[in-house]
């Protein structure tokens, strides 16, 4: 990892998971930090683990609370925060929610909500930033995941607003090569973090059944692949072995693909006795 004295990383979801570990990564290298969420406690609570991991003493840390579904708020807080701590160099966008459950078990405002949070969120940071950034170029890392490429069992409200981040990230990687900001995506496998937990709450058997197949990372592993990946100026970042190979199965052979997880959820349904649910 490179050294990021002097540089500025802001980090959405930066109080949890992926978010926490990769802000810890970036105070080691010296970065000044700004973490941003919603809850208050969490945000405190992070923050000493932050601090601890500084390179040096006249690193500056900063949390701030926020909504990043409400662009109004993201507007104004944001602004304050570049011109009172400094534009970023780095703006890392995180935060995100997760709905996984049947389809008949995914109410209109699931959608609504994934949309708002992981969607909207990402283009509410990126349009409030982006004039900031423009002055001396930067990287802006969007947080999609696997199943920001593949559309799996169970994921009817979160993998479009994950396949949506690609999209809007691939028209500002043009848009903004000019102004020298650079667009990277990471798509992390399953990753051992509280949204993890909250997610095998409701996971269907037949969900259960394929992602079994893609292994489980560590946020440490996936926030190291994303810092190495963003200074490579990678556009699109897979960490994990399986996950590299689901890519490439979804690029070149997306039939054996949807076979072979079709296969997984039938033999998850004859073994559970509870097929997907009929309306
Ligand atoms: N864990 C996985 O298996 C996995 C796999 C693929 C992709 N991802 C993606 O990786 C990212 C990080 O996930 P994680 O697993 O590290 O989850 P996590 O530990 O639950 O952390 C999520 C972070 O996002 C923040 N957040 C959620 N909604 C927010 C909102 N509306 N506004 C501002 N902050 C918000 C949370 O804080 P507050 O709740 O306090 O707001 C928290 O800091 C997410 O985008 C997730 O979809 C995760």
């Amino acid at each position: 990892m490179k050294s990021y004295q002097g540089k500025t990383v802001y980090i959405t979801g930066g109080s949890s998971g992926i978010g926490l570990a990769a802000a810890k990564q970036f105070a080691g290298a010296g970065a000044n930090v700004v973490i941003i969420s919603r809850d208050r406690k969490k945000l405190d609570a992070a923050l000493p683990a932050i601090q601890a991991a500084k390179a040096t003493d006249g690193q500056k840390f900063l949390t701030v609370q926020l909504d990043v579904g409400n662009h109004a708020d993201v507007d104004a807080k944001m602004t304050a925060t570049a011109r009172s701590f400094g534009t970023p160099d780095v703006l890392v966008n995180c935060a995100g929610g997760v709905w996984c459950n049947y389809i008949e078990q995914t109410p209109y405002e699931a959608y609504e909500q994934e949309m708002r949070t992981n969607f909207f969120g990402v283009r509410n940071m990126v349009t409030a930033l982006m004039p900031f950034m423009k002055e001396r170029g930067g990287n802006i890392v969007n947080v999609s995941s696997t199943l920001g490429f593949i559309g799996v069992f169970g994921y009817a409200a979160y993998a479009p607003s994950k396949f949506a981040i690609i999209g809007f990230s691939e028209v500002i990687r043009a848009e903004l090569k000019q102004h020298n900001i650079k667009i990277s995506i990471l798509c992390p496998p399953d990753t051992d973090t509280p949204q993890l937990a909250e997610e095998n709450l409701t996971k269907p058997p037949e969900t259960r059944a394929i992602s079994g197949n893609a292994g489980l990372l560590q946020p440490e592993q996936v926030a190291a692949a994303m810092i190495k990946g963003m200074e490579h100026n990678r556009f699109m970042i897979v960490p994990g072995f399986m996950n590299k190979v689901s890519w490439l199965a979804k690029r070149w052979v997306p039939g054996f693909l949807f076979s072979f997880m079709d296969s997984d959820a039938k033999k998850a349904q004859k073994k559970s006795q509870t097929p997907n649910p009929k309306p």
